[in-house]
This record gives C-alpha cells, sequence and structure tokens, in this order.
C-alpha cells in the first residue's frame, strides 16, 4: 500500500486517480477536506477497494502513527498543503499550521515508523514531499531557470511555508535517516482545479460573463505543467530517485500571464463561442497587483530528464485544449465547487481590486 495525503485536492486527486488507472496498488488517502478538498474529485473511485479514504489532519501524530500501524505502507507522498498564494496574503496563519506544524508532526510519526520497519522494508520505505519552485523565489528576466541547487528565497507566506517544510523534510533525512525525496514543480493546470488558481478562474468567469481580472501588468511569468505530467514525475521518483535528493520538476513552458488568459479566450472562442459572437477577451480587465507578486518563475528540469528519463507528456498547446475542454464539459463539478464559502472568497479577493 502507498499512504497519500491531500489526495482529495487537485493535484492529490488527479495522482490517486492515474495511480490506481495504471494498476498501482491500494491508496490510504488522507485529507481534511477544506475548502480545496473535494470527495467529488474521487467520484469515479466509488466501490473500489483499493482505494481508503481517511478524513483526517496530516498533523494528528495519533491519527498518522494509527494509519501506519494498521496499513504499514511502503511509500508515503505528501501533497497535503495549504496551496494559494493570495489566500495566505490574506490569512498566513493556515500555512503555518498545516505546511508547516502539520509535515513536522507527520514526519514525527514517520520517524517512529520507519524506525522500527525491518531490513528491506526499512530499506526500500520512501516518503517523497511534494513542493514547489515558489521556494527559490523570483528570477530576473534572462536569469537561468531554477536548478536543484538554487538558493531559498520565498517571498509569500506561501512559498516560506512550504520552503519551511522542505527543510524539514532534509533534515529528517540528515539527522534521523529517513529515506526522503523532494521534488519542486512548477505551476500545474488542468482537471479539478480549483477556480481560484488563474487557469480555471479564467475559464469559469469567462463563461460565465464575468470579468478576468488580470493582475498588475500582466507580464509576471510562470512555468505551466499538464497535472497528469507532474503525476507522472512523482511516479517515477517515487521509483528510481535516491533517497535525499531533490528533483525539479517543469515542462519548459515559461510564459505571460496574460498570453496564458488570450490562449483560454481563444480557445473559449472556438469551442464555445459568445452569443453576440465577439471574444472573451472582451472580458479582460487589468486590476490592482497582488503584493510582492514574485515577477518570473522557471525550471530546469534537466536533472529529473537526465537521470530519470522522464519527460512531460503534453505539450502547452494539447495540454491547454483539454483543460478548457474538461471545463466544458463539467459544468456541474464547476458549480458544485462555487457554492459556498468560494464566494466569500471572491468577494474578499476581488472586490475594490478594479482600477
Ligand atoms: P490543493 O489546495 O488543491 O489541495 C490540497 C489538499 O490538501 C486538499 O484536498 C486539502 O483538503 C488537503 N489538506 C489541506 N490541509 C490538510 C491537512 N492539514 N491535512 C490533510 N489534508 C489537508 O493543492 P494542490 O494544488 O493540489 O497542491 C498539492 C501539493 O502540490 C501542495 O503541497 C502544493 O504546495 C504542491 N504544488 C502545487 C502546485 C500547483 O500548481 N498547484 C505546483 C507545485 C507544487
Ligand atoms: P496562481 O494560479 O494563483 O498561481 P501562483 O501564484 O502560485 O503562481 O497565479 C498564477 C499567476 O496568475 C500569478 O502571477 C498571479 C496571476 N493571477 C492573476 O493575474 N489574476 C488572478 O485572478 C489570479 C488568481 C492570478
Amino acid at each position: 500500500m502507498i499512504l497519500v495525503t491531500g489526495g482529495a485536492g487537485f493535484i492529490g486527486a488527479n495522482f490517486v486517480l492515474d495511480w490506481l488507472e495504471q494498476g498501482g496498488e491500494t491508496v490510504i488517502n488522507l485529507d481534511a477536506l477544506t475548502y480545496a478538498g473535494n470527495r467529488r474529485n474521487l467520484a469515479s473511485l466509488a466501490g473500489d477497494e483499493r482505494h481508503i479514504f481517511v478524513h483526517g489532519d496530516i498533523g494528528d501524530f495519533a491519527l498518522v502513527s494509527d494509519l501506519l500501524a494498521r496499513y504499514r505502507p511502503r511509500a508515503i507522498v505528501n501533497f497535503a498543503a495549504e496551496s494559494h498564494v493570495d489566500r495566505s496574503i490574506h490569512g498566513p496563519e493556515d500555512f503555518i499550521q498545516t505546511n508547516i506544524v502539520g509535515t513536522f508532526r507527520m514526519l514525527e510519526a514517520v520517524r517512529a515508523y520507519w524506525h522500527n520497519l525491518q531490513d528491506d522494508a526499512k530499506q526500500n520505505f520512501r516518503f517523497l514531499h511534494v513542493s514547489t519552485d515558489e521556494v527559490y523565489g523570483s528570477l530576473g528576466k534572462d536569469a537561468p531557470a531554477f536548478t536543484e541547487t538554487h538558493r531559498y528565497e520565498p517571498n509569500s507566506p506561501y512559498s516560506a511555508s512550504k520552503a519551511a517544510s522542505d527543510h524539514l523534510v532534509r533534515a529528517y533525512h540528515h539527522t534521523y535517516g529517513v529515506p526522503v525525496l523532494t521534488t519542486n514543480c512548477s505551476n500545474n493546470y488542468g482537471p479539478y482545479h480549483f477556480p481560484e488558481k488563474l487557469i480555471p478562474l479564467m475559464i469559469v468567469n469567462a463563461l460565465a460573463g464575468k470579468s478576468l481580472p488580470v493582475y498588475g501588468d500582466g507580464q509576471q511569468v510562470r512555468d505551466w505543467l499538464y497535472v497528469k505530467d507532474h503525476c507522472s514525475a512523482i511516479r517515477r521518483v517515487l521509483e528510481a530517485g535516491k533517497p535525499g535528493e531533490i528533483y525539479n520538476v517543469g515542462g519548459w513552458n515559461e510564459k505571460p500571464n496574460i498570453d496564458i488568459v488570450h490562449t483560454v479566450c481563444a480557445l473559449l472562442d472556438e469551442l464555445c463561442a459568445r452569443s453576440d459572437n465577439k471574444s472573451y477577451r472582451e472580458q479582460i480587465t487589468y486590476v490592482t497587483d497582488r503584493p510582492g507578486h514574485d515577477r518570473r518563475y522557471a525550471i530546469d528540469a534537466g536533472k529529473i530528464e537526465r537521470e530519470l528519463g522522464w519527460k512531460p507528456a503534453e505539450t502547452f498547446d494539447s495540454g491547454i485544449r483539454k483543460t478548457v475542454q474538461w471545463y466544458l464539459q463539467n459544468r456541474e463539478w464547476v458549480a458544485d465547487v462555487q457554492s459556498g464559502s468560494y464566494r466569500e472568497w471572491v468577494e474578499k479577493n476581488y472586490t475594490g481590486r478594479a482600477l
């Protein structure tokens, strides 16, 4: 068995679905079901005995210890986190609690479990920590992309909390010998992406006839990877990564935000034209910038390609088309996640932001 945390969120759910589709062993899925966790993401697994869902917190030492003792997983993949930069600006506390304290408590449970494993089980055990390129900070326009040895310079409460968790994971390897692996990935996009992040927000706002809020000048650069390629990278690192090593994961797909928004509009114009036949671009509105907004992220994925032979399967063109199609075909999912607290978040983040 493997234990996955945060498997009801965007990347975690895609990972669990892909893992089981590829014939992987049973998954114990530990998720606190915060606003970002959604059991609907896993609806296709109803009745599948290879998926055991546990509603709980990674920071609950007793629960995690109990799950480890009961199921004896050979590996853990840790996705659980607070993940949205804008929310971390409005309220950093939850980020400190889950990303730092939660990771620490889980590592304590894992350390005790791993310590008592015998021979092969001890040697083969892996704790894979899923992290982000944002821990490296912001790049200048022509600076080389982030390698695994780039200095940590996190700028938001989100990235600072992820950086702290990366350091704890590293320390548990160096001090206690726990066989850890860390992946630092660039921005993901694809199915089940919560519509608070750029790409799904633009799709759902466009279709609802709402404005498409572009922060600042829209020239900030992100490096986009289709979520299923991130999942395949994690599977590969779990299979062949060297304990203690870090692997940067990215798709060599740097794009300014405004280009992303234009691409989404063009695809919607083609696949679901507005009733007045004008372009969705008409809905773009420039709004007040995010405080401390990182200008550019870019991943050098050379190490994982060279050492583990991993490469993304999708280009940005193929991945973004699949993504827009998925949102067009899953309007009920969108309506479901937009109920309740989602509306309060949109109010909080966007009201008063118009220029
Ligand atoms: P998400 O916000 O969509 O999902 C997070 C999941 O974790 C949710 O299901 C939530 O319920 C769960 N969770 C939160 N706190 C928890 C806790 N204390 N205990 C148990 N479960 C908890 O996030 P995501 O975009 O899927 O990101 C997953 C991981 O990948 C995160 O660690 C994130 O930092 C990292 N990452 C994300 C991206 C990206 O572009 N989304 C890129 C690189 C790395
Ligand atoms: P986001 O999806 O929040 O990811 P991250 O901040 O982790 O990179 O944002 C991606 C980029 O899009 C980032 O530069 C901020 C920008 N952005 C907007 O311009 N408007 C929006 O409404 C949102 C949510 C993001």
